[in-house]
This record gives structure tokens, C-alpha cells and sequence, in this order.
């Protein structure tokens, strides 16, 4: 089991399920991070650009990776809609291994729980090694974690979102989900059942993506221990401080 499998299958579903979840709440902090770092930032996971393509407008010259081709197709056709491409950089890695010159970023951004997607300890290890040499010094390291994935409930097939991608005529799509919690290894397991009715016909694309989360203090050590400085644990979007019960969980750290 891979942190980066089901991606390429999610990868038709993803925009259509975030606009009902997360929409873009987040956007306008990793805007105003990005815009006051003073210098090249990079995005891990940049999935179909939903961050990626308004950073660039908002004048970010941003390098997004992601292992998905089918994900970073879709950022792709984004960015260049957006007319965002002599700013913007979309790279398929792996973020275990960046292919990136020592000290080449001002600001590297883990945002969405991308991290939660290592589902090892060395993988999550090498990763913040990566990341830690592509910072320049003083460079910033900004993270967030998805809290409320390890308190879902376990469930099996129940449907969880339905509507219609596009307009109504279109395609309705029902997504019916198995939730799995290993608490002893911290992961999450979503198993998914994509259900698209278009007019009589009807198709299924089943796929499984895994998270192993870790808590905010837990993060914060292992950010130590590859050698950042955390400056700050935040619990919402707009600055406010971390306590165990916010439902935002976001760090940032600072190469020395
Ligand atoms: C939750 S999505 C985030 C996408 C985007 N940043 C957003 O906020 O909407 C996670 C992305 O990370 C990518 N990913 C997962 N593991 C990866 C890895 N080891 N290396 C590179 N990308 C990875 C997936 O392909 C997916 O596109």
C-alpha cells in the first residue's frame, strides 16, 4: 500500500467532490503566505491546480509537483486557461525526491494533507529532508494537515455525496464510500465507488486512497528533528493559535 495510489483514478472526481467539501477557504492564506515570502515558492501535491492557479494570478512564481499525470493534467489545461504559464511550472515527482537545486525556494507549501499521503516514517523523513534542502536559508516551510481524518467514522457503503457534474441533463454522480481506521498505524483507508448515470448508462470506478496522520505536536517534532524551526501552529485560516480542538491544523517552520 502507496500514499500516491488512487490518485490517477480520483483524478476525474476530485474538482466535482472538493467544490461540495473545502471549496477554497484555504486559498486566500496560501495566497498571502506565498505573496510576502520573496521568492520562488513551491507547492508538493499541487493535484489540478485548485491552489496552483490562484497563487499564479495573484503574480506567485510558483514550481507545482505532483506523482498524479492524470492530476496534473487537469492543472495543466488549468493553468494555461488562466493564461498563468510563463509564471507557473507544473513538474510530475515524487516529493520523496525533488529533482531541485539546494536553496532554490523562499517558501515550500504542503498544504490540503498532502503529507498525509507518506504513509511511512521514512517516507514522511526523506520528504522534510527534501524539502529542507530546496528552502533557502530562512526560507519558510508551510504545512497543513486535514484534522478530522482520523476521528471519520468507520463505515461500509454509505453514500456520502451525490449530484450532478456539469448541469442537470448532464451526468448525476453518486459517491458511496467504505471508511477504515487502523488507529494503531494511524491510517485511514477510503475506499470509493464513483456511480455516474448519464441518461441509461452506467459506470463505476472503484479506487482506495490511504492517509497516515499524525498529531500537530507530533508533526512538530519531526519537523525538529530534520532540523526547521517551528514558528507557528495555527488553527484557522486567518492566523488564530492551535489547540488540540481547532479544526484547522496548519504549520509553519523556518529553515535556519
Ligand atoms: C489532497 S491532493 C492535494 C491537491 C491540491 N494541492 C489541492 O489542495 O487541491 C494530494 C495530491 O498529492 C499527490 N501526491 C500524493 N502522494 C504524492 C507523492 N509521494 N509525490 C507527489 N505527489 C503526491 C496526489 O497525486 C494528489 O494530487
Amino acid at each position: 500500500m502507496e500514499g500516491h495510489e488512487g490518485w490517477d483514478e480520483y483524478a476525474p472526481f476530485y474538482d466535482w467532490e472538493n467544490a461540495r467539501t473545502l471549496g477554497r477557504r484555504d486559498v486566500p492564506f496560501w495566497k498571502s503566505l506565498a505573496l510576502h515570502a520573496g521568492g520562488p515558492v513551491l507547492e508538493l501535491g499541487c493535484g489540478t491546480g485548485r491552489i496552483t492557479v490562484p497563487l499564479g494570478r495573484a503574480g506567485v512564481d510558483l514550481v507545482g509537483v505532483d506523482r498524479s499525470s492524470a492530476m496534473l493534467r487537469r492543472a495543466r489545461q488549468r493553468v494555461r486557461r488562466a493564461r498563468v504559464d510563463g509564471r507557473v511550472r507544473l513538474i510530475r515527482g515524487d516529493i520523496r525526491q525533488l529533482p531541485f537545486r539546494r536553496g532554490r525556494f523562499a517558501l515550500v507549501m504542503a498544504p490540503y494533507g498532502i503529507l498525509q499521503s507518506l504513509l511511512r516514517e521514512r517516507d514522511l523523513a526523506a520528504t522534510l529532508d527534501a524539502c529542507f534542502r530546496a528552502l533557502e536559508p530562512g526560507g519558510v516551510f508551510g504545512l497543513e494537515l486535514v484534522a478530522d481524518v482520523p476521528s471519520w467514522k468507520e463505515c461500509r457503503r454509505r453514500v456520502s455525496l451525490r449530484g450532478w457534474r456539469r448541469r442537470p441533463g448532464g451526468t448525476h454522480v453518486t459517491l458511496v464510500e467504505t471508511v477504515r481506521q487502523n488507529r494503531a498505524r494511524r491510517l485511514t483507508t477510503f475506499d470509493q465507488a464513483f456511480i455516474e448515470r448519464h441518461g441509461r448508462r452506467r459506470t463505476t470506478r472503484r479506487f482506495a486512497i490511504t492517509f497516515r496522520t499524525l498529531s500537530v505536536p507530533q508533526m512538530a517534532r519531526r519537523l525538529e528533528k530534520a532540523g526547521f524551526e517551528v514558528s507557528a501552529l495555527l488553527g484557522d485560516y486567518r492566523g488564530g493559535p492551535w489547540d488540540p480542538r481547532a479544526d484547522v491544523w496548519v504549520i509553519l517552520a523556518r529553515r535556519p
